[in-house]
């Protein structure tokens, strides 16, 4: 055979996370304003779900407008110019149009020249899987710097007259920036789907709304996903008793609980940004990260556990080193 000659760029040993960003929408809508309009309760919401109040987009924030607040804010706390960053995945499931990527628009937006950019759908573990892709991509030598943004805009996929679905999804949008490390700080992701479910969570089409299975959703996240973070610990080289913070997606108090008591991460804060800010899907993940950052609640360099699942039905999970 004939050789083609081609050249393979120098890559990076690793890939870590130089900073997280967010943005919550300022509307503030508690479980008492929605009980003004249908048949549920506070209580009801607190102790099934979780939630005490989410955030809503005004009508003229779409995905990229919420996708340019978090990404402006990861890209500043990074340190990194516009100019720095060679690719951008913004993943979302409710996008309001399928053309052009929403990536594209939030890089044009936040002055990032021609990188390459891409949205990516794989629901609520849509930020996981895009987090492992933009770091195959720094080492494989494709990108050098990577925005990557999880940006939902739920409720308006939401039918709010339907007390089982509108009183669980937000909006919201997180970010966080990957570069290039001789120390690997993103460990390998550990990411699949069970087809089986595909329609236990769905918006079947441009016309309806979301529906879900609640309670066989629950099931298979309460069994099939501990596992799945278990392998990701196992492969990235980290035992459970160390990690410093587990960051499940935030679909359900009562999940995150179980999974963070199946991996027994004894020592590890558990994420529950869900209280204020609901299931923000694709986004609540970067969202929760940056909220335990700010806050102080974890040491920064150690590791933390991100689990994603949702519609799919889809999983993925890695562990990161804080920045
Ligand atoms: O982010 C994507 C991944 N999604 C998930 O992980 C969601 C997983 N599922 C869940 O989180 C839970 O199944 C839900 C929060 C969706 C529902 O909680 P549940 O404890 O499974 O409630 P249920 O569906 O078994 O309903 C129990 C009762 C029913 O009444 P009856 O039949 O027992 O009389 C429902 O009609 O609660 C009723 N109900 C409500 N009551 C007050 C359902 N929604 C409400 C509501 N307020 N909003």
């Amino acid at each position: 055979m004939v050789s083609a000659g081609l050249r393979i760029p120098e890559v990076a040993a690793g890939a870590r996370i130089l900073a997280f960003g967010d943005y919550r929408p300022a509307k503030v809508v508690t479980n008492d304003d929605l009980a003004k309009s249908i048949d549920t309760d506070d209580a009801w919401i607190r102790s099934r779900v979780g939630i005490a109040e989410r955030r809503i987009a005004a009508d003229d924030e779409g995905i990229v407008e919420l996708g340019v607040h978090a990404g402006g804010k990861a890209l500043a706390n990074s340190g990194l110019a516009p100019s720095d960053i060679d690719l951008v995945i913004l993943a979302t499931c409710s996008a309001e149009s399928p053309m052009p990527s929403h990536a594209a628009a939030v890089a044009h937006r936040l002055g990032i020249d021609a990188p390459g950019a891409f949205d990516l759908n794989a629901a609520c573990a849509g930020f996981c899987y895009a987090l492992g892709t933009a770091s195959a991509a720094v080492r494989a030598g494709s990108a050098r710097n990577v925005l990557v943004i999880g940006s939902e805009k739920m409720s308006q996929w939401l039918d709010w007259t339907d007390r089982t679905t509108c009183i669980i999804f937000a909006d919201g949008a997180g970010a966080a920036v990957v570069t290039g490390s001789d120390e690997p700080g993103i460990g390998p992701v550990v990411w699949g789907s069970d087809g089986e479910g595909f329609d236990k969570i769905i918006i079947p089409d441009r016309h309806s709304f979301i529906r879900q299975e609640g309670q066989a959703v629950f099931r298979w996240a309460t069994t099939a996903i501990a596992p799945v973070a278990l392998e990701a610990c196992e492969r990235a080289g980290v035992a459970p008793q160390d990690l410093a913070a587990i960051v499940p997606h935030q679909a359900n108090l009562r999940i995150i609980e179980a999974i963070a008591r199946k991996v027994k991460a004894v020592n590890a804060v558990v994420a529950d940004d869900i209280v204020h800010s609901g299931n923000t899907s694709g986004a609540s993940i970067p969202l929760a990260m940056s909220r335990m950052i700010e806050r102080g609640d974890v040491p920064s360099g150690a590791p933390a556990l991100l689990v994603g699942f949702g519609a799919g039905l889809s999983y993925a999970a890695q562990v990161i080193q804080i920045p």
